[in-house]
């Protein structure tokens, strides 16, 4: 049961970061569309994401960003096209088949279980237990420690419900549940939404912690300073085409801007089918 959690000694992660650029992209969508009643929600997108790479996903209110994230994670079925995972085509059609290929996701509600502690929320429904059949509390506080330790240092309040803690505690306390179990793929929903400044670096740091560590990165959100802080290249929504997608380093957030309101493809980007 603990060898599920293995990947979170050092070794393996280790190795992937001394590793050269590594060209297979950990996940690439590719021509994916879905329609909701005659509306097409994602339209002919292309996508992908390199191991330590965040990706900004941005683009207005429906423009179908979060639709996009749920076909990855397997939450809806895609009407066409094809998603590969290290390079193979995966079939995902389930949200069990997406943690299959270690890809997790972390919703803006973050779905915590509030009158339980860190540990109790990263074992749940996944529990560690002692040869005899019972909880192995002692295993699961450890782990949870150790995880923790990686993640965020400064994090001490194990005993405690998530309910007590700050909001950049529990994005904490999620990210944690996230990729104890293998994950090289988080999807983050509006990560920082809710919180104010300081719990918002709080997060900045996780995800820095996290690239290190080789995961790759979809972060979903509508603020562009948010993602221009954080993301080492962009990929831009408007009415479910992709405008396109562009390095961070190559393009201005005005030009961004002018993508995400305008549909206009910056020379520095390069344009997808919803370039205007
Ligand atoms: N389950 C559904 N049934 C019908 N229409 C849907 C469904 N889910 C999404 N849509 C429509 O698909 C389009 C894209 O929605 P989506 O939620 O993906 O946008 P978004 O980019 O995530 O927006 P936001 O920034 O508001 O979260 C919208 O027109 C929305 O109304
Ligand atoms: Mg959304």
């Amino acid at each position: 049961m603990i060898q599920e959690g293995s990947m979170i000694q050092e070794g393996s992660m280790a190795t992937d970061i001394a590793a050269p650029v590594q060209r297979t992209p950990l996940v690439e969508m590719r021509d994916i569309s879905i329609a909701f009643g005659g509306i097409k929600a994602v339209d002919g997108v292309t996508v992908d994401l390199r191991p330590g790479e965040v990706v900004g996903l941005l683009g207005h209110n429906g423009a179908g960003k979060s639709t996009l994230i749920k076909i990855l994670s397997g939450a809806y079925r895609p009407d066409s096209g094809e998603i590969y995972v290290n390079g193979e085509k995966a079939d995902i059609s389930m949200p069990r088949d997406a943690k299959k290929y270690g890809i997790e996701t972390i919703y803006q509600t973050l779905a915590l279980a509030d009158n339980i502690d860190a540990a109790g929320n990263i074992f749940l429904g996944r529990e560690v237990r002692t040869p005899f059949g019972t909880l192995d509390d002692a295993t699961m506080e450890a782990e949870t420690r150790k995880v923790m330790a990686r993640l965020n240092p400064h994090f001490r309040r194990f005993k405690e419900p998530v309910k007590a803690l700050s909001g950049g505690q529990r994005q904490s306390v999620a990210i944690a549940r996230a990729i104890y179990f293998n994950a090289r793929v988080l999807i983050m929903d509006e990560p920082t939404a809710a919180l104010g400044p300081a719990e918002t670096k709080q997060v900045a740091d996780l995800v820095l912690q996290l690239k290190k560590e080789g995961i790759g990165i979809f972060l979903i959100s509508h603020d562009i300073h948010d993602v221009f802080g954080l993301a080492d290249r962009v990929s831009v929504m408007k009415n479910g085409k992709l405008v396109g997608s562009a390095n961070v380093s190559d393009v201005t957030q005005d030009e961004v801007l002018g993508m995400i309101i305008l549909g206009k493809c910056p020379p520095g980007a390069t344009p997808g089918p919803g370039a205007g």
